[in-house]
Parts: C-alpha cells; sequence; structure tokens
C-alpha cells in the first residue's frame, strides 16, 4: 500500500494571519466542517492564548468536527500550553502544538535566549504538553535559517520529551527544493529517534516556492504537510492544499504516495475560504482559479475537443469545478430551495433557512435566473454573520453626467434608525461617505473590487472592500443585482468586522 501523507490544514490559524482575513465564530466552524468533509486529517483551528475570540473558535470547532484531529497552537510555556489544552480538550482527536525558534537572528534578537535556554525550553513544553494528551507536535521555528547541529539537538530533545510529529518550518520562505531536501535527509541521517516520529514542514510561499518545497521534502520522507486553501496565510501564504494534493494525485509515477483527501471537494472549500476571508482567487492560480481549465487558443481548444487528455493532465470535474448550472427561478419553492442547499452542501438552522428563503425570494424578483453562485452568495452573505453594529435600511443614489452623486442613506446604529444625505465625486463615493456619517466612523478605503457573480447584465455584482483604522484592517463583501447596493453592503459590512475586532483582538 501507498505510504500516506498527512494533510495538515491551518487554514483557520496561519490562514487568518493573512491581512485584513479575520473570521467570526460561526465562520470558522462553517469552514472547519467544510475541512472536515474534504477529508483533511488535521485542522489547527486557531493559537487560543492569542485572544478570548479566537480561544472561543477553537473550542467550538473542537466540539464541532467529528473525523479530523483538532490542534490548538501554543508557544513553548506553560501557560500556552495550558490555555491551548483548555481550547481542544473537547475534541474527539485533540493535539497539542507548541512551538519556539532555534536561528540565531531569532534567538538572539527576538527571544534573547541562549541555545541552552532554548534546548531546555523545547523539551520542557513538549514535556507540559504530554500531560495532557500523548498527541504533541513540536515545530521548530525558522528551521531553514538555523545551524544545522543546534537544530538536530532541539529536534531531538523534543522525541525524547516524546513529541509523536515534528515540523521543519521554512518560517520565512527562504529555501530552494534541492536544499530543503537535503535538510530533511540530513536531519533523518543524525536525529536518534526520528524514525519513530512522523516529520513534517510547513512552508511559506515568499519566493513561490512553497508546494515545490513541500514536495521535494516529501520525496526525501516527509510524512505531513502544513497547508492552507489556496494558500492563504502570513505575508505570501503557505503551500496550497489544492496544489500540493493535486500534484500527489496527478504525478502518481513521481511521488507515489496516498491522502484522505476527496478531490471533488477541492473547489467548494477554495469558494468558500474565499467568500468568507474576502481573499479573491487570482484568475491565474492553479487548480482553483477560473482560468485554470480555460483553454483560449485555438490550437488547444482544437486538441481539447479532440481528445481532452491533449492539453488536461486532470479534470475540472475531478476538483469538482461545476458546470455553471441554472437551478432554481421566481416559482421555486421552499422545497425546492432546501433541496439546492443540501446538495450544496449548506445545512442552515430553521431560523438560518428562513433568512436564506427570504434573500431569496427577493432576488427572484429582481432576476430571473438563479445560479448555484448566487446561492452560495446568499448563503455565505446572510448567515454566518457576527453580531453587527450597524444595518443598512435603505439606500437611494442618483448619479449620471449631468448631476452631483446624491446618496441618501438609512441605517440602524446600535438598534437607533438614522437617516442622512451626502455628495460624493461618484454614486459609490456619496455611498460611502454617507455612511460615514451615519456610522462616525474614520477608516480609510484600502481597496474595492466589483466582480460579476455569474454571466449577463442582470447577473449580480459582488463587492470587496478592504478598510483601515489604527492599523486594524477588515475586508467587507456584498452582493446585489444593484452594484450600488452592493457597494454599500460590503463596506458596512467591512465597518462591522472592524468593530468586531476592535472588542475581539486585543490579544498578544
Ligand atoms: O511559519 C511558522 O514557522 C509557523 C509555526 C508556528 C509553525 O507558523
Ligand atoms: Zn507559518
Amino acid at each position: 500500500m501507498a505510504d500516506k501523507i498527512v494533510i495538515f490544514d491551518t487554514t483557520l490559524r496561519d490562514g487568518e494571519q493573512s491581512p485584513g482575513a479575520t473570521m467570526n465564530v460561526a465562520e470558522k466552524v462553517r469552514i472547519a466542517q467544510q475541512l472536515d468533509k474534504l477529508g483533511v486529517d488535521v485542522i489547527e483551528a486557531g493559537f487560543p492564548i492569542s485572544s478570548q475570540g479566537d480561544f472561543d473558535a477553537v473550542r467550538a470547532i473542537a466540539e464541532a468536527v467529528t473525523h479530523a484531529q483538532v490542534a490548538g497552537l501554543a508557544r513553548a510555556n506553560n501557560q500556552d500550553i495550558d490555555r491551548a489544552w483548555e481550547a481542544i480538550k473537547g475534541a474527539s482527536h485533540p493535539r497539542l502544538h507548541t512551538f519556539i525558534s532555534t536561528s540565531d537572528i531569532h534567538l538572539k534578537y527576538q527571544l534573547k535566549k541562549t541555545k541552552e535556554e532554548v534546548l531546555r525550553i523545547a523539551a520542557q513544553s513538549v514535556a507540559r504538553a504530554k500531560k495532557h494528551t500523548p498527541n504533541v507536535e513540536f515545530s521548530a521555528m525558522d528551521a531553514t535559517r538555523s545551524e544545522i547541529t543546534f537544530l538536530a539537538a532541539v529536534i531531538e530533545a523534543a522525541i525524547r520529551a516524546g513529541a509523536t510529529t515534528i515540523n521543519i518550518p521554512d518560517t520565512v520562505g527562504y529555501a530552494i527544493p534541492s536544499e530543503f531536501g537535503a535538510l530533511i535527509r540530513t536531519l533523518r541521517e543524525t536525529v536518534q529517534g526520528i524514525d519513530k516520529v512522523i516529520l513534517s514542514v510547513h512552508c511559506h510561499n515568499d519566493l513561490g516556492l512553497a508546494v515545490a518545497n513541500s514536495l521535494a521534502a516529501i520525496q526525501n520522507g516527509v510524512r505531513q504537510v502544513e497547508c492552507t486553501i489556496n494558500g492563504i496565510g502570513e505575508r505570501a501564504g503557505n503551500t496550497s492544499l489544492e496544489e500540493v494534493v493535486m500534484a500527489i494525485h496527478t504525478r502518481k509515477d513521481l511521488l507515489p504516495f496516498a491522502t484522505r483527501i476527496v478531490p471533488k471537494h477541492i473547489f467548494a472549500t477554495s469558494r468558500l475560504v474565499s467568500k468568507i476571508t474576502g481573499m479573491v482567487v487570482q484568475p491565474n492560480k492553479a487548480i482553483v482559479g477560473t482560468n485554470a481549465f480555460a483553454h483560449e487558443s485555438g490550437i488547444h481548444q482544437d486538441g481539447v475537443l479532440k481528445k481532452k487528455l491533449t492539453y488536461e493532465i486532470m479534470t475540472p470535474e475531478s476538483v469538482g469545478i461545476p458546470k455553471s448550472s441554472l437551478v432554481l427561478g421566481k416559482l421555486s419553492g421552499r422545497h425546492a430551495f432546501k433541496e439546492r442547499l443540501k446538495e450544496l452542501g449548506f445545512r442552515l438552522a430553521e431560523k438560518d433557512f428562513e433568512l436564506a428563503f427570504t434573500r431569496f425570494k427577493e432576488l427572484a424578483d429582481k432576476k430571473r435566473e438563479i445560479y448555484d453562485e448566487d446561492i452560495e452568495s446568499i448563503v455565505t452573505e446572510e448567515i454566518n454573520r457576527m453580531p453587527h453594529r450597524f444595518k443598512l435600511i435603505y439606500i437611494n443614489v442618483m448619479a449620471g453626467n449631468m448631476t452631483v452623486p446624491t446618496a441618501t442613506v438609512k441605517m440602524e446604529v446600535d438598534g437607533q434608525v438614522i437617516q442622512e444625505a451626502g455628495f460624493g465625486d461618484g454614486p459609490v463615493d456619496a455611498a460611502f461617505k454617507t455612511i460615514k456619517k451615519i456610522t462616525r466612523t474614520r477608516s480609510k478605503l484600502l481597496q474595492f473590487a466589483i466582480n460579476a457573480i455569474t454571466g449577463g447584465t442582470e447577473a449580480q455584482g459582488e463587492v470587496t472592500v478592504r478598510l483601515e483604522e489604527k492599523g486594524r484592517t477588515a475586508i467587507g463583501q456584498g452582493a446585489d443585482t444593484d452594484v450600488i447596493v452592493a457597494s454599500a453592503k460590503a463596506y458596512i459590512n467591512a465597518l462591522n468586522k472592524l468593530e468586531y475586532r476592535k472588542k475581539d483582538r486585543e490579544g498578544l
């Protein structure tokens, strides 16, 4: 039987460290359930000591996930480790993940500790974690810039203290595949007891090499890969789950390994993460980008029509990319809507279903044909929202090339109804300025993007905005057949996220 590669997903921890990708508890639980369905072996649910919100999310995920292991991250100290255990102890399969840096640069400038101290702390923290659970992972942060004999000594100490998984992170995305493969080989040849643990890698993508480095590590004996959906994560992101998994699937000749991932759930998972985090997937992104299977040139189209294999190394169906299908319309009832939600993998509580059904009916009145993408957008927009201070009641905008763009907006702010009017350079600017006036907020607009959810002029517009206030950023999304209304919804969604973050993330 082929060797198994453990897929450790850190979308909810390292992925959430992408600027602006904050998620609320319900959104994280929704993603965790989808990751479980996708077949990941380990879900890193968060960093419980970093904030009360993170703690609550990790605990909720531990209770909601049935198959996958649920990991909580902790620095190498008792307080972090005990707090992480509190959050994950309700999981069917809990894992404690503790880490400390091993590079000279980190020791000198960040930790301000000697090598002897770090060696002792690594062993002590693994031993502390072992008191809670037998399933302990240890990471040597910045491993690829560490002196190799010291790295080997720390790993050996962690194994002696009882670690069952040893993770070698390329924290700053510095390694080159041949060099990284050689590092893994050397560690396997020199560290005592390394054959008794699962060796893991965690690669960042600063040089665009995270997937290549992870594959080189697998070819040199690594059996766990840490990755994220759509490759999101700190700075340039992490190893992309879908890329590493499909490389293993597609190149069995060179990578004779097995994973538990069910590829046909990849696309839905990618869409869900993109929707919830607001991190748009670039069109040319491998596996899940909108152009990943689009053949444009005549020669390619001719070849694919004759035989798909000429220019396709895997099929879009194999990763679950649906053909845009007309599903429902104005006359569709409650039952049909519920069935379609089930087919798309949404399990909604009765109250949420009623909310979604009302939105669906409103949309069907404006737009004759409702596609899967429209339903997805309704569900992620309406359901799983964080508690919100600001609510849009009404917006009316006058614009054109012979008038000053003017917006009249009515909103609920902390339960109080307020109406205002304002001008702007264009209709979106007028709407945003008026919302700002009503909410008395001071955020700066960093990014504004608009997309059509499906084809045709009556398609819903999906707007993404990124706002910044006092160093905090938040992404908001809104969809509507009217792009100005979609813009207002996205703006208000981002304002609510900023409010939520103010309360929640005063942590580390
Ligand atoms: O990049 C890194 O080193 C990490 C560790 C906490 C595993 O994210
Ligand atoms: Zn990382």
